[in-house]
């Protein structure tokens, strides 16, 4: 795995460091409202950072599971978002916080808000623990950012290439003649 990896962009500890500091952002925003907050992360892209962050949470919480996809397979350019599961719990007149990987062109993040709000929660907010600033649409600003990042494709902490990589601690970049 290690000989893919073409550089570390954002290593174990930066990132450990940013999802406390993270942490403490939501906490803040959510002290007088986080009874009921439910958590919905975009799978699988954020499970490792989802696992870091709500485990720096203070307060009770759910979690809302969905899964969306946007790449299918080894497509490192994006394609259609399609929802594969729909949502397991009932948002209705809930805080909702979407927690997801990375910002890119945006599409999935948009299909996901316009799908969470039909369903009428008490507020809606998104965290993103990557940044893609090249292409993020300026009509979709997340409440919370981890790392605004220049735009290569990247891949561990959760993030992957045509399914691998999720499991690299660090954040890097894939060597590109591996996907070009
Ligand atoms: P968007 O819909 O273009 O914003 O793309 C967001 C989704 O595409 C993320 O949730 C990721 O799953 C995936 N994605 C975008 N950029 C990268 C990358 O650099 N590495 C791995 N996955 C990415
Ligand atoms: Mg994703």
């Amino acid at each position: 795995m290690e000989q893919d990896i073409a550089r570390i962009l954002i290593p174990r500890e930066r990132i450990q460091q940013r999802v406390h500091e993270l942490a403490r952002q939501i906490d803040e925003t959510y002290r007088d409202s986080s009874e009921g907050l439910i958590i919905v992360p975009i799978l699988a892209g954020s499970i490792i950072f989802l696992a870091d962050l709500i485990r720096c949470l203070p307060f009770k919480m759910r979690i809302g599971l969905m899964t969306l996809s946007r790449y299918r397979g080894a497509a490192t350019v994006g394609g259609e978002t399609q929802l594969v599961h729909e949502l397991s719990t009932d948002i209705e007149g809930r805080h909702v916080l979407v927690v997801d990987d990375i910002l890119d062109s945006g599409g999935t993040l948009m299909a996901v808000r316009s799908h969470l709000q039909e369903r009428r929660p008490a507020s809606l907010r998104v965290c993103v623990l990557l940044r893609k600033t090249a292409k993020a649409p300026k009509d979709l600003v997340p409440d919370f950012v981890g790392f605004d990042i220049e735009d290569v494709f990247v891949v561990g902490y959760g993030l992957d290439y045509d399914g691998h990589y999720r499991n690299w601690p660090d954040i890097g970049v894939l060597r590109p003649e591996l996907y070009a």
